[in-house]
This record gives C-alpha cells, structure tokens and sequence, in this order.
C-alpha cells in the first residue's frame, strides 16, 4: 500500500528544516572534463563519484529522499557514443554501488521510460530494485530517459486504461505518475549555472523551492549541499497564503 501525500496544491503541505525531498538537475560534467581538457566521458565518470557523496551527506543531514536526474528523454539527441559511454556507466555504477546503498539502507528507484535501455540493463534495475526495496533510510530515485512531460502523458494515458470515460482530478493523477512513493521536492538544485528546469519534474515541482548554483556538478559536494540547504531554510514557503497568514498559524 502506497503512503498518500500532501499535493501542494490541493492542501498545505508541512515545511520543515531540512527539506525532506531534495531533487537535482546534475549539470555540469561536459564542462568540468573540457576545463580539464579530457573527454566528456570523464565529466561523467566524476559526476557518478558526487552521487555517492551525495546520498551519504543528505543521509546525515536527514534527507529522507534524493532524486537525481542522469539522463533525459532528449539526451538520445547527444552523439552516439557519448550516449553508449553513459549506459556503460550506469551499468557499472549499478554493478558496483547495489550492495554498499543496501548496506546503507538506501531504497533503489529507477523511473522513466526504461523500455528503451538494453536488458543488461533493466535487469541490473530490477535486480536493484528488488534487493533494496524494504530500504528506509533515504530513498533515492534515479531519474532515467525521463521527462515530465512523459510521466504526466504516461499517467494519463494510464488512468484513462483504468477509469474509460472518467474525469480526471489532481488527486486521481498523483498516485499515476513515476513518484507516488515520495512527497513532492522541497528543493530543486540545479548545478552547471543554466537556469531552467529542462523538462525534469514538472508536475511535482509546482511549489518547491528552486535553487540554481554556478558549480558544477563534479565538484558539488557535501559543503555546496549545505549552501543550497541554508538558501532553503531563509525561503518563506507561502503555498499561495500571505506572510501575514503565515505568522498566524
Ligand atoms: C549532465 O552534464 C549529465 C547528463 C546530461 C547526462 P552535461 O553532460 O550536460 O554537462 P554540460 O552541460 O555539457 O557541461
Ligand atoms: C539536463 O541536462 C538533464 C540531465 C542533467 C540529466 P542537459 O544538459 O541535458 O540540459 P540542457 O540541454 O542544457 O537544457
Ligand atoms: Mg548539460
């Protein structure tokens, strides 16, 4: 049984500290390996190295979900060899990192359209999944051949197959799309400097918190976390309400 969770636009959803749900646009490897004058593909292999660091420090500082966007539904538009270089990646990192995330008590997610990665591939996914899925400690939802526009299309579509000739409602869409496990993000951190949210979580980031940072994603570490923490905790989450409203309560 699924746990339901607040939608923030439907009802007010509790903000507390640290944010609960942290999800990351991680931008930034192409530029980090050009700077070095090595490959792409070396940017990308550092960048595999800042998720672990990643889940370790928001374990510690009490996340309760991370979600990582690692490869979106245009980056097949890349060359192809960069793209097959980032599928052997995910698989070693799959292949190496299952078994210390299940001793750390981290809870495997994979969401997107996973119909197009090789078997290989989905099975070391399901595989993972499985292993970790009474996992509590943090979830971690990786983010892959994902768009937004592809889960609200895909739990749409699904819905319709479940309710034929129904009327759609926010609340009956929610457990339908790619995260109904998890509240919606608190905070959104994009590294790399661009400051848009490239088709990553639409929906789901209708009130979260946006925070852009020029680092990139190579070098964010745990001290950069913190930053984007401390910018979080001086927002005034309103969710539509005046401040005046706010000190009320
Ligand atoms: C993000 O880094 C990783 C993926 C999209 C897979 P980029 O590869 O986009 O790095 P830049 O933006 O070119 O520096
Ligand atoms: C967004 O980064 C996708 C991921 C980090 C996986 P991109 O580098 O693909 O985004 P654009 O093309 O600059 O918007
Ligand atoms: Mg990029």
């Amino acid at each position: 049984m699924i746990k339901r969770f607040f939608s923030s636009t439907t009802e007010i959803p509790q903000a507390a500290a640290v944010p609960r749900h942290v999800a990351i646009i991680m931008d930034g490897n192409g530029r980090w390996a050009k700077k070095r004058l090595l490959p792409r593909v070396a940017g990308h292999a550092q960048g595999v190295e800042r998720v672990r660091d990643m889940v370790q420090a928001c374990i510690e500082r009490g996340v309760e979900y991370l979600t990582l966007f690692a490869f979106s539904s245009e980056n097949w538009r890349r060359p192809e060899d960069e793209v097959s270089r980032l599928m052997e990646l995910f698989v070693m990192a799959l292949e190496r990192e299952v078994g210390k995330m299940h001793r750390n008590g981290v809870c495997l997610k994979v969401v997107g359209d996973l119909s197009r990665f090789d078997q290989r591939l989905r099975d070391l996914i399901t595989q993972g999944e499985q292993k970790t899925a009474s996992n509590t400690r943090l979830t971690l939802t990786v983010c892959a051949n994902y768009g937004g526009r592809w889960d609200i299309l895909n739990a749409a579509n699904n819905w319709l197959r479940d309710n034929p000739g129904g009327e759609l409602s926010e609340d009956a869409l929610a457990p339908y799309l790619s995260m109904p496990y998890a509240p919606e993000p608190d905070l959104f951190i994009r590294t790399g400097g661009e400051q848009r949210i490239s088709n990553f979580l639409l929906w789901q980031l209708a009130y979260s918190e946006l925070y852009f940072t020029e680092t990139l994603w190579p070098d964010f570490d745990a001290k950069a976390l913190d930053l984007a923490i401390a910018s979080y905790q001086k927002r005034e989450r309103r969710f539509g309400r005046t401040s005046e409203q706010l000190l009320e309560r």
